[in-house]
């Protein structure tokens, strides 16, 4: 990289638009040009309806906005209102709450979260393992806190999590630094829509536990980030394993990144919380008061009106339901655009990774970027990553999730790449 002018080296950036909101900027232009029905835009990491359009649940906007203005204008507490804390916890675990010792610290959505993950459980230099599909902001968020990152493969040959690559990580990392955190994204993880299962949590678990007992001085932090969590499973299914993930040795740490951006399309709204199943009070209170001095230290107090929605939310019998109505509704909607594309998918042959919930289904290839360019002069926008394509449901009908696959096909043979 060049030399810098005036910020420090390790400052240095590129610059540049994001290369996702750059194919989502051409998508918006072809969409003005031919019409919302001759563009198939694939690129959007939030929930829109059928015409295009994000969607807002009424309960959460019709609670923000008739608060008084004094409870969305005032500073919340720093390390969040105490009543949010205490109903960002139901709303993390609902009714798979783990035994532990359990405590939350308001952060700005889940990004937030990770932040204070990475910082406060890991050295200055530490390399953070995360899955080799991933979401991107892993790596900015640790470089620019100095972390570095190393990857394991998400899937063994079964399509199944690779179990076998996680625990070789894990244990390499052991033995170079005294800690190792691992980030895990599930349920429906972004970008594969890849769930761990409850035996394969059971299977990390076990290792997890074996591990810590055989080296009592390492400590293994297990970040497990939620983000997709409200739109995976049936009712609380996709919790289940919550129940699983405690007793084990003092020297391991659930935390889970919690966000309210996509369970209650509050993505700008900037709210969520990091959490901590400790084995012990002194573990969780130190969690609580480090994690709160970060808050001091990087943006001081969070959104209080985002916070009073949730708590009004979860404070109310009648608002709740009509809530959850509404995360049901569009998550069968999800689920069917998903089970459209897949179907579709199977038939004539388009190579997925295993999905099994959420917004995005990935599509392994060897030219992502050709074939993302090529789609694109067919009105398909499609995000290119290091590993394949990216796959929105969540931003497009089901009528055009059915028939983005053969496009996509095509276009691959058109590159060479099937
Ligand atoms: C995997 C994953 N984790 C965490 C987040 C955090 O989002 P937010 O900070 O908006 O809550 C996202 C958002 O896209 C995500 O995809």
């Amino acid at each position: 990289m060049k030399k810098a002018e005036m910020v420090i080296q390790t400052s240095l950036r590129k610059g540049g638009t994001d290369p996702i909101f750059k194919i989502a900027g051409q998508a918006n232009i072809q969409i003005k040009k031919c019409g919302p029905e001759a563009v198939i835009n694939s690129t959007i990491g939030a929930l829109m309806d059928d015409n295009g359009e994000l969607v807002t649940f009424k309960a959460v906007y019709d609670t923000l906005k008739a608060l008084p203005n004094a409870l969305i204008a005032n500073y919340a507490g720093l390390a969040g209102q105490p009543d949010y804390l205490e109903k960002v916890v139901e709303a993390c675990f609902r009714d798979c709450k783990p035994e532990g010792h359990i405590r939350a610290v308001a952060t700005p959505g889940g990004t937030g979260a990770v932040r204070h993950a990475f910082c406060n459980y890991t050295e200055l230099g530490d390399t953070i393992l995360i899955t080799d599909w991933h979401w991107a902001a892993y790596e900015t968020i640790a470089d620019d806190n100095h972390r570095k990152i190393a990857t394991f493969p998400l899937y063994n040959e079964a399509g199944t999590f690779n179990l076998a690559g996680y625990k070789k990580s894990v244990l390499e990392l052991l033995e170079k630094q005294k800690r190792v955190l691992t980030v895990l994204n599930t349920p429906a993880h972004n970008p594969t829509g890849y769930t761990i299962s409850d035996d394969e949590w059971k299977e990390i678990k076990s290792f997890i536990t074996e591990t810590a007992q055989a080296q009592p001085n390492s400590k293994i932090i297990l970040l497990i980030d939620l983000a997709y969590i409200d739109f995976a499973g049936e009712g609380d299914d996709a919790r289940q394993f919550m129940k699983m993930i405690t007793g084990m040795p003092h020297n391991v740490l659930p935390l889970y990144a919690f966000s309210c951006s996509k369970s209650y399309t509050m993505y700008g709204l900037r709210n969520g919380a990091i959490i901590c199943v400790a084995p012990t009070e002194e573990i969780a209170t130190e969690f609580a008061n480090s994690c709160t001095y970060s808050n001091r230290g990087n943006w001081s107090n969070g959104t209080r009106g985002a916070m009073e929605t949730i708590t009004k939310i979860y404070s109310n019998e009648e608002l709740f339901n009509q809530a959850m109505a509404e995360q049901s509704f569009y998550k069968a909607i999800l689920r069917k655009r998903a089970a459209a594309f897949v179907e579709e998918a199977d038939k004539i042959g388009l190579k997925m990774v295993t999905y099994r919930d959420g917004f995005f289904i990935s599509l392994p290839c060897d030219h992502p970027k050709e074939i993302s360019d090529l789609l694109m002069e067919k009105n398909t926008f499609v995000v290119p990553l290091g590993k394949g394509l990216r796959f929105a449901p969540c931003a497009v009908s089901e009528e055009k999730c059915r028939r983005a696959p053969q496009l996509i096909l095509q276009a691959m043979k058109e590159v060479g790449d099937c």
